[in-house]
């Protein structure tokens, strides 16, 4: 087995107190709790007031990863955020999350891969550390996805919620840290779930609002069948990377899209459900934030111990997808 190259060392979430329920969807759709429910898993998800920003909610998230693992702000040498949603095109929510949490000494950059996208964060900032670029790296998933749901599309809005989760990485010391990583993407897959305009191909203009075509669509079914293929490629290439078996793992961490999803997954992977993190039913999908958040909540609530080996893997809009095992 390798020997890593770095670390987490420290996890911080926030996630908006505003809720939606599946109540507030019967409401404003052609919708049922029990359709949503069985179909998704989803119970309520949360949206992000004005304010919170990603900028804001990353900087809270920030805070605890530092107090976590007792680093101080200006010792933060890079700051990653994943994000498919982000505050403004320019510029990066990363170069704003650093205004704001203060880390006057670090490098900052957006990373666009969708629900993978922290699993690439990961990725990234692992090579980074190899190559001595940087010691602390805060890798930061953060969504606003609120902000692209078309609210008369049922087949997307029950879907999505808001929110950030974040980790430091930092190099190895031991035996833990990351035992191996894997992405991969499929670019000729990205009308089955895109935005239309918005960036530079289609500007903002008149014919864009009337058609709604700055909101997200997504070919739901097409986007299902893929999910659970390339999810159960890269936990098969996470563990082959690290020369473990579903056996060795402790707990399984999947991007939180679809109970359904999750299932098969977990079924492919030979890791029993008791074994596996869903908080998709208080969450929904919150693409790049979904597996650092849950991360959080599995540090704090002592699902994850010290030597626990955890196997995250995602799956998202390009298509991306990926994976990571690791030792905590
Ligand atoms: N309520 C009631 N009925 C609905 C709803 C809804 N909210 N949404 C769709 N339906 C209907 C459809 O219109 C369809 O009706 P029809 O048979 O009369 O045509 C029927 O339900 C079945 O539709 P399917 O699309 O086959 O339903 P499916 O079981 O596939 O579930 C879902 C749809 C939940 C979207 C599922 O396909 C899914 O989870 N896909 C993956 C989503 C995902 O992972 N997205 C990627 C991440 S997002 C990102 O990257 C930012």
């Amino acid at each position: 087995m390798k020997r890593p190259f770095a670390q987490l060392v420290g996890t911080g979430r926030y996630t908006p107190s505003k809720v939606h329920d599946n109540a507030y969807f019967e409401k404003i759709l052609d919708t049922s709790d029990q359709w949503i429910r069985e179909r998704t898993g989803i119970s309520e998800r949360r949206i992000s007031e004005p304010h919170e920003t990603i900028a804001y909610m990353g900087t809270k998230a920030c805070m605890q990863v530092l107090n976590d693992a007792g680093v101080p702000v200006e010792d933060v040498d890079a700051i990653i955020v994943a994000t498919a949603s982000p505050d403004r095109l320019l510029p990066s929510t990363a170069c704003d999350l650093q205004a704001v949490l203060g880390a006057k000494n670090a490098s900052a950059f957006d990373l666009q891969a969708a629900c993978s996208g922290f699993i690439y964060g990961l990725t990234v900032a692992e090579g980074m550390i190899a190559a001595g670029n940087a010691e602390n790296i805060l890798v930061v998933g953060g969504e606003r996805l609120s902000s692209m749901i078309d609210y008369t599309d049922r087949t997307v809005a029950i879907l999505l919620g808001d929110g950030v989760g974040a980790t430091l990485v930092r190099p190895a010391d031991g035996e833990r840290g990351i035992l191996s990583t894997y992405i991969k993407s499929d670019g000729t897959l990205g009308d089955l779930l895109y935005r239309p305009g918005g960036g530079a191909s289609h500007p903002p203009d008149e014919e864009l609002i009337r058609t709604r075509g700055f909101y997200m669509r997504m070919a739901g079914r097409e986007v299902f069948k893929s999910a659970v293929l390339c999810m159960s490629e890269a936990v098969d290439q996470a563990l082959k990377r690290a020369g473990l078996t579903g056996d060795d793992i402790d707990l399984l961490i999947p991007h939180q899209a679809n109970i359904r999803i999750i299932e098969a997954t977990a079924k492919h992977a030979s890791v029993p459900m008791d074994k596996v993190y869903v908080n998709i039913d208080r969450y929904g999908n919150t693409s790049s934030a979904s597996i650092p958040i849950a991360l959080d909540e599995c540090v704090r609530e002592g699902r994850i111990g010290e030597g626990s080996v955890v196997l995250f893997v995602a799956f998202g809009g390009g298509f991306t997808w990926g994976s990571v095992a690791l030792r905590w």
